[in-house]
């Protein structure tokens, strides 16, 4: 349903052109969740905003359910970024709104009427276990609380793909469970794609079916996760998969 062929994004910098992305190729199926790891600077954020074009590729063509994005006119694209949500690691929402009116904002844009935007809305804070929240403001809340404020003001859109660029990055390990949980939440109930960028092999572990590893701006190696043997070949894959590995033993250990 997401296709990513040869992505390739460069950036100029005072030292010179910075290859950010280089032939990147990917394809994410309906349904999965999928993981882009890689050490900080691989260009996993910047691959992840290709697939809606909030940072356009130089090189290769970004297609979704068919469709090519890359082709649109900016019209077009802003119509299909609606089914396209989005979450952050440092949550991004607005300060001087409370929750209800966060989630509302993607409706306001895209001129849901009133009446419609308030079912919408209600369901979606239902889903993220904030309903009593609603009027609260973002200042009051824990960083679960706001990363599923962010979760439910994406979902506002009525979205079939969700990114979600290093979700847990700024939580302690237990919201992260709570945040990974939502997340799996939405993509069995809803039907809803998820691409995840992390640097964590634990958030991996607990919710992608597949992942692909990146280093230096390509991607290195792909897993599906759910075949048995996994034997990583490049370096940073084997060291990403050995250390979650004898983390594993390291607990196991613990708990014996
Ligand atoms: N707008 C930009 N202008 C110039 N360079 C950029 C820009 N965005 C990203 N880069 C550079 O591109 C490279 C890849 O960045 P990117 O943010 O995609 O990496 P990342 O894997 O997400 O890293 P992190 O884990 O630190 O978030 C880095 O060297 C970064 O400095
Ligand atoms: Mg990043």
């Amino acid at each position: 349903m997401i296709t990513l062929n040869k992505i390739g994004k460069t950036f100029a910098t005072a030292g010179g052109p910075l290859h950010a992305v280089s032939s990147a190729s990917l394809t994410v199926e309906q349904g999965d969740i999928y993981g882009l790891i890689g050490f900080s600077g691989a260009g996993k954020s910047t691959l992840l905003r290709t697939i809606n074009l909030l940072e356009r590729p130089d090189e290769g063509t970004v297609h979704v359910d068919g469709e090519e994005l890359t082709a649109l006119p900016l019209r077009e694209l802003r119509k299909r970024r609606l089914a396209i949500g989005m979450i952050f690691q440092h949550f991004n929402l607005l300060n001087n709104r409370n929750v209800y009116d966060n989630v509302s904002f993607p409706l306001e844009i895209a001129k849901v009427p009133r009446a419609e935007r308030r079912p919408r809305i209600e369901s979606c804070l239902e889903m993220v276990g904030l309903s009593d929240k609603a009027k609260a403001y973002p200042a009051k809340l824990s960083g679960g609380q706001k990363q599923r404020v962010a979760i439910a003001r994406a979902l506002a859109g009525n979205p079939k793909i969700l990114l979600c660029d290093e979700p847990t990055s700024s939580v302690d390990p237990q919201t992260t469970g709570s945040i990974l949980a939502a997340l799996q939440e939405i993509n069995r109930n809803l039907g809803i794609t998820i691409v995840i960028v992390t640097h964590e092999m634990n958030v991996v572990k607990a919710i992608c079916n597949k992942v692909a590893v990146m280093e230096h701006g390509r991607i290195v190696e792909k897993f599906d996760l759910r075949e048995k043997h996994i034997v990583p070949q490049s370096p940073i894959a084997q060291y990403l998969f050995k250390n979650e590995i004898a983390l594993e033993r390291e607990m196991e250990a613990s708990y014996a």
